[in-house]
């Protein structure tokens, strides 16, 4: 049940405060001694013509037939403060987590569809840092929006096209020796421009090697698809490592020849004009750059394949929203390719959503760069934090079954955590050390935390009749709280592409439960407390490990 919500229209079916200005002012109370949840009143005030004091006194006043959930109602220094029916809640909240069970059901699908298009890499370029966030935002929102019952498709639009392969294959044919990997591949393609610096005539090959490739020559096709194999063969070691699966690897190459519908349609709505050859779609009138449509040796462009992809998702999947994860450097492509899809009259490119993101770096990441490229690969990332894990478990808890596998676990959500936790738009600067400190609002913590709650209950298990009483002290009813706005918490993070709010909730689940397992003695000889204890730890911990799930993070049982 959502309890701010039938709070909220309590206050307003009062009638005392203007509804449109009340509506979305309650929140649950920072500091619960306060009261559950409290609504500030300093905003009504000028819409009201009355200080915030007087206002919350006069709801006060009016509150004289409180809903069954609400216990009592106090007004101070303009706040007006509500103090919930804590047993009645916690016999609620308790009964549909348990309800839930151990593992969290995906919600009654909605008949919805969503085309999420994350990590997108570039073939036969390195799989770097900057990837990381487009690759585990859209990896967490795929598994957030299956959760609420959507469809969700996961595409990887691969970045396979483009004459810098031309490029590659010019410097593979003179100067590649053997089986390639994706670091000589790499060294390939910066001599490739360190040479043609001095000698231009390589440009000239890798025009007609770019060439080859489209007229589906044998040779460059056979050497281009073993690089695309090679960099996919190397990128799913790494989605495995971090639990990201694709339904689609669509990428670039796929709409070659789906374009020409797009630029007919384009024609013939009057929307192409010449432009020094190009063609564009002017966007002027929208104080934007032109959209580039076709060059003028007739090629088409990025814009051109993502117009023409828009075109394809559509009548493949028929979605109710297309996400395109990409960071924000990608900002006006974005805006350039709906406005285009609008301007054609497309209804439904209003459900196109560019969820863009800032960009990461690492704090001492010149360790970690590659010697050809200067760019710190992600892998090299992952590995670091694991090992790091490793020497930290050994330290600590030498004695740990599977010290590998959690190490995995615990290094591998340090990194993806750390990606998910400040909000998308943001740089971050990442700095592994405190992406690994298990008392820091990290993943580690909220293993650490999962872990320490398979603990308690590997002792005792809860039975039986629960009574509910012993659930009402401040500790323990902050607890019932915030697993009641679990289900809601996730709703917002899909309205909002925003992973870190789920991550923010779980690390206050996590300190919630840490301030109640101090102050509280889970197992004592207090039979009914105990139980009623007991309870409370088992919905915790299905929350967290469900919750860390939608984050892409594994929660050990022992750490
Ligand atoms: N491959 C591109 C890059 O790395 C991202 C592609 C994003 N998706 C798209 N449909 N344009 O910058």
């Amino acid at each position: 049940m959502d309890y701010l919500k039938i709070t909220e229209e309590y206050i307003i079916s009062k009638g005392i405060t203007p509804e449109a200005e009340t509506r979305g002012l309650l929140v649950y109370s920072q500091d619960i001694k306060n009261g559950d949840c409290c609504l500030p009143c300093f905003k009504l005030s000028k819409a009201m013509r009355m200080s915030p004091v007087m206002i919350s006194d006069k709801l006060r006043d009016g509150m004289t037939d409180l809903p069954s959930h609400i216990q009592r109602v106090e007004s101070v220094n303009g706040y007006l403060n509500f103090y919930f029916d804590r047993k009645a809640m916690a016999k609620e909240v308790l009964g549909v987590m348990l309800a839930k069970g151990d593992k969290f059901e995906p919600m009654e699908p909605n008949g919805k569809t969503v085309c999420i298009d994350y990590s997108s890499i570039n073939i036969a370029k390195p799989f770097h840092i900057g990837h990381l966030s487009s690759t585990v935002i859209g990896g967490s929102l795929h598994r957030i929006f299956r959760y609420l019952g959507y469809s969700a498709v996961g595409i990887n639009h691969l970045g396979d096209w483009g004459t810098q392969f031309g490029k590659l294959l010019t410097a593979y044919f003179k100067w590649g020796k053997g089986e390639q990997t994706m670091d000589s591949l790499l060294e390939l393609y910066v001599r490739f421009h360190k040479e043609a610096e001095q000698d231009d005539s390589l440009n000239d090959e890798a025009r007609m090697w770019f060439k080859k490739i489209e007229d589906k020559d044998e040779k460059a096709t056979a050497a281009y698809e073993e690089f695309k194999r090679i960099t996919l063969e190397e990128v799913t070691k790494v989605y495995d490592r971090l639990g990201i699966k694709f339904d689609s690897y669509n990428g670039e190459a796929f709409f070659n020849d789906k374009m020409q519908p797009v630029v007919d349609e384009l024609k013939s709505k009057n929307l192409l004009t010449p432009s020094d050859g190009a063609m564009i779609v002017s966007l002027d009138e929208y104080d934007m750059p032109p959209c580039l449509i076709l060059r003028s040796d007739g090629a088409s462009l990025y814009a051109t394949r993502d117009l023409a992809c828009a075109f394809y998702r559509k009548n493949t999947y028929n979605f109710d929203k297309n996400l395109y994860v990409v960071a924000y450097q990608q900002n006006l492509h974005f805006k350039q390719v709906f406005k285009v899809l609008e301007l054609m009259g497309h209804e439904w490119a209003k459900d196109c959503v560019h969820v863009p993101f800032g960009m990461v770096s690492i704090e001492g990441g010149g360790s970690l760069s590659t010697r050809s490229g200067n760019v710190v690969k992600l892998v090299d990332v992952i590995n670091t934090a694991v090992e790091k894990t490793k020497a930290i478990i050994a330290d600590k808890n030498p004695e740990l079954e599977n010290a590998d596998e959690t190490a995995e676990a615990i290094g591998v959500g340090a990194v993806v955590f750390g990606a998910l936790s400040s909000s998308r738009i943001k740089d971050i600067v990442f700095s592994l050390d405190k992406a690994l400190n298990f008392d820091g609002e990290t993943g580690p913590y909220l293993q650490y935390t999962h872990a320490r709650c398979c603990s308690v209950l590997s002792k005792a298990q809860p039975s039986g009749e629960v009574d509910y009483s012993q659930l009402t002290d401040d500790d323990t009813f902050a607890l019932v709280r915030r697993l009641n706005a679990f289900d809601d918490t996730v709703r917002i993070v899909a309205d909002r592409y925003e992973p870190s709010i789920l991550t923010r909730y779980l690390i206050d689940l996590a300190q919630e439960f840490n301030k109640f397992y101090i102050a509280h003695r889970i197992i004592s000889d207090d039979k009914d407390a105990t139980n009623a204890r007991l309870w409370i730890t088992r919905a915790v911990k299905n929350t967290l490990k469900n919750g860390m799930e939608l984050i892409l993070l594994k929660a050990p049982e022992k750490m």
